[in-house]
């Protein structure tokens, strides 16, 4: 029996599709793994090296992809990178609300710039991004969107806070909600991956920031499975969620996290 892809065909929207440093993001393993399995992914990011080290990466597999450079703090580049997917490769089935910014600042060092700048990219974009795709992926009979959070959002970190971070992230999980229950007759399914301890760039800037040695972690303690992921596994959940296996699902938070918010410390 002949094997399709699972994303044949399908035009993916993947932001942040880029890494931030050396090694491997979750948007450019999602965009990686979505290629792989047939899609045309449009690769969104603010700097054109990330987003370029991606396509060669699906060009040389074979895959196909496009490159949009957009600053997703700016809301009208949203419609623009919308409106790139239609003009380039005819519609959107997919949109991945990756790209974001971290802030790992108590609320009381947290300036008003700083909390619009992390709310901008990180739960502004995605509302604009869903806003300008969701009637495209009505007008081809539906779509799903995947957006990625985090644990944070969901109990607290420790130190003295990533405030604005988490605040952003759990407004995506109000997101989805609201879109999966409006717009699933519709054939939209809505869904969110919250990640834990995530081996990616980063993950890594923000333990130099915070002067912390990974090595030093205990990952027995902070996770029941005693390891850390890393980007493929957030990427292999989104291929469930965003494909023909997520068929049933909307409305659901899936943590990728070895246990972590299973724990009760
Ligand atoms: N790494 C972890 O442990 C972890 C844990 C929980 C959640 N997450 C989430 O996973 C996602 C990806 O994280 P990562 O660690 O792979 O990140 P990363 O920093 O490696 O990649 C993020 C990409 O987003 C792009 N980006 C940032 N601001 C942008 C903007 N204004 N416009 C367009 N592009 C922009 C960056 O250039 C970069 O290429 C984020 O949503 C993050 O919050 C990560």
């Amino acid at each position: 029996m002949e094997q399709r892809s699972k994303l044949d065909g399908r035009v993916a929207i993947v932001t942040g599709a880029g890494s931030s440093g050396p090694g491997l993001g979750t948007g450019k393993a999602i965009s990686v793994l979505f290629a792989r399995e047939g899609a045309k992914v449009v690769l969104v990011d603010k700097f054109e090296d990330r987003a370029d080290e991606t396509l060669r990466l699906i060009e040389d597999e074979g895959g196909s992809a496009t490159v949009v450079i957009a600053d997703l703090a700016e809301v009208a580049s949203c419609q623009h990178v919308v409106d790139q997917a239609v003009d380039r490769y005819g519609g959107v089935d997919i949109l991945v609300n990756n790209a974001a910014i971290a802030s790992s600042t108590s609320i009381v060092d947290t300036t008003p710039e700083l909390y619009h700048q992390v709310i901008a990219v990180n739960l502004t974009a995605p509302f604009m991004l869903s806003k300008a795709a969701i009637p495209v992926m009505i007008e081809r009979g539906g779509g799903a969107i995947v957006n990625i959070t985090s644990i944070a959002a969901l109990r607290g970190q420790g130190g003295a806070g990533s405030t604005a971070y988490a605040a952003s992230k759990a407004g995506l999980i109000g997101l989805m909600v609201d879109l999966a229950d409006a717009y699933g007759k519709k054939g939209i399914r809505v869904n969110c991956i919250a990640p834990g301890i995530i081996n990616t760039p980063m993950r890594a800037a923000a333990m130099r920031q915070a002067g912390v040695d990974p090595a030093q972690i205990d990952l027995s303690f902070r996770t029941s499975l005693g390891i850390e992921g890393d980007a493929w596994d957030v990427a292999r959940a989104a291929l469930f969620l965003a494909g023909p296996d997520g068929r049933y699902l909307t409305g659901v938070l899936l943590p990728v996290d070895g246990g972590t918010t299973a724990r009760s410390h």
